[in-house]
């Protein structure tokens, strides 16, 4: 296993796709989350995000989409919002037996975005 990213490790892109497949199902069945997500299409946040919990995870698959944060701008959500989120990607790993350290390292690599996230509005220069 030696020189593997964690990214390669979990199944490489295709690995990583069915996680977040997974996860988005989860999302849209959830009550409080779930309607965040009426009417967006969810086509291509699913290969998004793939491409960011690879990258996350040590790539080789890159994000190349608009930033996390102003991807979110019109999405009014809470702090608990994004606990429940995590929460749900935890699930997600472990219901692909995804090791306990390497879900871990995944969960921390994504809350990192969350200060991003919560940053207010007016933070912005522009
Ligand atoms: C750390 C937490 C989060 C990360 C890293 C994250 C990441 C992302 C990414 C990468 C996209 C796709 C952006 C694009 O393709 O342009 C996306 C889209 C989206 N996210 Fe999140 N997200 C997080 C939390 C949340 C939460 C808590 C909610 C709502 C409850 C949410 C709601 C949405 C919605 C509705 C979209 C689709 C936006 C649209 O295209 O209309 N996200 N997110």
């Amino acid at each position: 296993m030696a020189g593997e990213t964690l990214c390669e490790r979990l199944g490489g892109h295709d690995g990583i796709q069915a996680v977040v497949d997974d996860l988005y199902d989860r999302l849209l069945a959830d009550d409080e989350l779930g309607p965040f997500f009426a009417g967006a299409d969810m086509e291509k946040p699913r290969r998004t995000q793939t491409d960011l919990l690879c990258e996350a995870a040590g790539g080789p698959e890159t994000y190349d989409a608009e930033p996390v944060r102003e991807a979110h701008l019109h999405v009014p959500f809470e702090p608990e919002h994004i606990r429940t989120a995590v929460e749900l990607l935890y699930e997600s790993l472990a219901a692909f037996d995804v090791p306990e350290e390497d879900a871990a390292a995944v969960v921390g690599a994504v809350a990192e975005y969350e200060q991003e996230l919560l940053a207010s509005p007016n933070d912005d220069d522009r």
